[in-house]
């Protein structure tokens, strides 16, 4: 350790990889593990794009000290950008729909982001819209991430999820099971997956439905799609059902003491599927994040 102590950019990543034991009375042959990413400092894996992309730009000298970085998102990637600006001396500007929740709004504003409210009824679309309106305006006065678009949110994962899940399982890693938002964490682990091992199988997972409640999923096919996404890489696609998921997380929490967000409980659910078509295997899959950020939604509020 360096004198005088670690940056809390430094704690982004190389987070532990847990045994999950849920199935293991049903599938004693199979392994699963999670790699538990609310240790990561912002309390999720956002941190890691957000970090990449932001010292992608850096690098390539977009992003300076007179811009302003600016994005259009109410979630982890918001709550990331407005931890890692604070620590980095960067101004952040986040614009929300004037709907999101009291706990977000309040989580960016602690770090000191500035938050621009959008019309609500025009949910996040109309975020979106801003954004690139007030691009537009001022064009030097910004860096924009656009974590959709950007090569280095893949590469957070390449670089980093999937280097240390190999490192974690002593390469034993046999199937890659994570759910899609903008598809960094799934394109960039498994692509360094199956660049070690191409027998590794991925499964990709979003929610069954466009109308759903696995917050920082998304439903593709009624969806913009990400550019970054990269079909090629899943063996498999499975549709998770909102309720269903949930009852897993639930699960989870009350039988290992591990609390996780809704998009874990559907990554549970494919892995469940996934189980009973497998006889023996190493299954790895991403925890997004912790469940403490969505007790206002009533997650954890039923038995
Ligand atoms: C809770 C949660 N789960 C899953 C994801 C999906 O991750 P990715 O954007 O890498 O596809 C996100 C991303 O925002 C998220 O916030």
């Amino acid at each position: 350790m360096p004198a005088g102590g670690r940056t809390i950019t430094e704690l982004v990543g190389n987070t532990p990889l847990l045994r999950i034991h849920l199935f293991e009375e049903r599938f004693p042959d199979v392994e699963v593990y999670a790699k538990a990413e609310w240790f990561n400092p912002g309390g999720s894996v956002k941190d890691r794009a957000a970090l990449a992309m932001i010292e992608d730009g850096e690098r390539r000298g977009l992003l300076t000290h007179d811009r302003v970085i600016v994005d259009s998102t109410s979630g982890n990637t918001g709550i990331a950008y407005a931890l890692l600006g604070a620590a980095k001396g960067y101004r952040v500007r986040l614009v929300m729909p004037s709907n999101v929740s009291d706990e977000r709004k309040q989580l960016v504003a602690a770090y000191g982001a500035e938050v621009v409210f959008s019309d609500g009824m025009e949910g996040s679309d109309g975020a979106i819209r801003m954004v690139r309106e007030m691009i537009a305006a001022e064009p030097d006065c910004y860096f924009y991430p656009d974590q959709y678009n950007n090569p280095a949110n893949a590469l957070a994962h390449y670089n980093g999820t999937g280097r240390e899940i190999l490192q974690q399982t002593g390469g034993r890693v046999t199937h890659f099971v994570a759910g899609l938002g903008t598809t960094g964490s799934f394109v960039g682990t498994a692509r360094r997956l199956k660049e070690h091992d191409p027998t590794i199988q991925a499964i990709a997972v979003q929610p069954d439905d466009a109308f759903h409640g696995l917050e920082g999923l998304k439903h593709l096919p009624t969806s913009i799609v990400p550019g970054i996404w990269d079909p090629a890489l899943a063996d498999e696609n499975l549709g998770a059902p909102t309720e269903p998921s949930y009852v897993l997380a639930r699960r989870l929490a009350r039988s290992e003491g591990i609390l996780v967000g809704h998009s874990c409980g559907a990554v549970l659910w494919a892995i469940e599927k996934l189980a009973a078509t497998i006889e023996r295997g190493v299954v790895v899959t991403i925890f997004p994040d912790g469940g403490d950020r969505y007790l206002s939604t009533g997650l954890y509020r039923r038995a």
